[in-house]
C-alpha cells in the first residue's frame, strides 16, 4: 500500500517536471522567434518613412534589445547629408530670400513653420541665420521638428513674426489649419504658404477665403524642387476682410 503511493507521488512529481520544461522550452522559443522577427522587420524597414513614425515603447527587454542603436543624432546627420536633404533645403533658402527682400523675414524673426515633415524649412530658416524657428507637425522628427496639430497649436496668440507651411493641401481642416496659423501670428506678421500650382483667379481666391483677419500681399507661381508650386503671402492685419 505505502509502495503504491509512493510510486504514485514519484509519477506526480516527474509529470510536474516534464511540464515544468515543457513550459520554460515553450517561453524560451516564443522569446527568440519574437525577437528575431522583429529584428528582421527593422532591416525591411530601415527608411525614411519608418524614421519618421514612432519607436513603440518596449512591451518587454526582448523589444527593447531589437531598437535600432543608431542615435538619433547619428540618424539625422545621416539624413542632413543626404543629396535630396540639401537640394530640398536649397530650394526652400531660395524661396526665404524673396521673404527677406519683401521684408517679411529678418533674422531676429520668431518663426512657426507648420506640418513641417522632416524639417527641411526649419533647416533652411536657420541657415540663412534665423535663430528663432520652432517647426511642429503631427509627428515629431527630432531635432528640428515636434509634435503639435497643426488645428491646435500649442502657442499663445501673436507669438510669431511669420507663419510658413506647405502642409495646407494636406489638411482635414483647412480653415481650422489657417485660423490657427492667423491666431499664433502676430498682428503685422504674415502667413506664407507653399500650396500646388493655382492655375486661376478662383484657386487663389480659395486660399484666400480661409483667411479671417489677414489680407493678400503676394501671389506668385515657384518651381520648388521640380515641382510648380504658387506662393501666397498674407499680411495679418487683425481686420475681418
Ligand atoms: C543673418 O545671419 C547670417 C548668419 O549669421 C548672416 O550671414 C547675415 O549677414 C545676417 N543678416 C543680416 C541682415 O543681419
Ligand atoms: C501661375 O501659372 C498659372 C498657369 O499654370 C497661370 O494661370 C497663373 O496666372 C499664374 N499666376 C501668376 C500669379 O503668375
Amino acid at each position: 500500500m505505502d509502495r503504491h503511493i509512493q510510486r504514485l507521488l514519484n509519477r506526480i512529481s516527474l509529470a510536474f517536471a516534464v511540464a515544468g520544461t515543457l513550459a520554460l522550452f515553450h517561453v524560451f522559443f516564443k522569446t527568440s522567434v519574437s525577437c528575431s522577427y522583429s529584428g528582421h522587420n527593422l532591416h525591411h524597414h530601415d527608411t525614411l518613412t519608418q524614421t519618421i513614425s514612432h519607436s513603440p515603447f518596449p512591451r518587454s527587454s526582448c523589444d527593447a534589445a531589437s531598437r535600432p542603436t543608431l542615435l538619433p543624432d547619428r540618424r539625422f546627420s545621416r539624413i542632413q547629408s543626404s543629396r535630396s536633404w540639401r537640394r530640398g533645403v536649397a530650394a526652400l533658402s531660395s524661396l526665404f530670400l524673396r521673404l527677406r527682400t519683401a521684408h517679411l523675414l529678418s533674422n531676429s524673426s520668431r518663426i512657426l513653420c507648420v506640418s513641417s515633415g522632416a524639417g527641411h524649412e526649419v533647416a533652411a530658416f536657420r541657415e540663412s541665420g534665423v535663430v528663432d524657428v520652432t517647426g511642429v507637425d503631427l509627428i515629431d522628427f527630432p531635432p528640428l521638428v515636434s509634435r503639435a496639430d497643426p488645428h491646435n497649436l500649442p502657442f499663445f496668440d501673436n507669438v510669431f513674426d511669420l507663419g510658413f507651411s506647405r502642409g495646407l493641401s494636406g489638411a482635414l481642416f483647412p480653415v481650422r489649419f489657417v485660423g490657427e496659423l492667423e491666431r499664433t501670428v502676430r498682428k503685422g506678421g504674415a502667413v506664407a504658404l507653399v500650396v500646388e500650382r493655382c492655375g486661376s483667379e478662383e484657386e487663389v481666391a480659395s486660399v484666400k477665403g480661409l483667411f479671417r483677419k489677414s489680407s493678400l500681399v503676394e501671389v506668385s507661381n515657384i518651381t520648388l524642387s521640380d515641382s510648380q508650386m504658387t506662393l501666397i503671402v498674407m499680411r495679418v492685419n487683425g481686420l475681418s476682410p
